[in-house]
């Protein structure tokens, strides 16, 4: 019994540090509504840039996603973000946009 308390004990802080901050949290969410919108649109329904809504997202990979917002995609407008933001950061925004409510 006490080996499954070590496992979860163990396996916790490591699963949280993948996880950004309440404080980077909403420093992320300022960096996607107004550098991000400036060109998927305020409300990422597009704009220059392609619209980031659920819907535009389905069928295209958490990997694929976060590997552009990182690296950008040559020969577009989009560029690359990874001076500024984590991989898991990356993944933690590509979580926020598969959960964007609809408006
Ligand atoms: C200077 C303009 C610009 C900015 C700023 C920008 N993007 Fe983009 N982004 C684009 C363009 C243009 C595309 C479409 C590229 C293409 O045609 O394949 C794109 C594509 C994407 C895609 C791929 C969408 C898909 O359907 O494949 C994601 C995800 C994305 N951007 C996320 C972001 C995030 C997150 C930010 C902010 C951290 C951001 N972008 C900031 C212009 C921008």
């Amino acid at each position: 019994m006490w080996r499954f308390f070590l496992v979860l004990t163990v396996s916790i802080p490591a699963a949280l540090a993948e996880f950004p901050s309440t404080e980077r949290q909403h420093e992320l969410r300022n960096i996607l509504e107004h550098d991000c919108g400036a060109c998927h649109g305020l409300t990422l329904q597009g704009g220059l840039g392609s619209a980031l809504t659920p819907q535009a997202l389905e069928g295209k990979s958490d990997d694929f996603l976060v590997t552009t917002i990182l690296e950008g995609r040559k020969g577009t407008a989009m560029p690359p973000w990874k001076k500024f933001l984590t991989e898991s950061e990356a993944r933690w925004l590509v979580n926020q946009l598969r959960n964007l409510p609809a408006n």
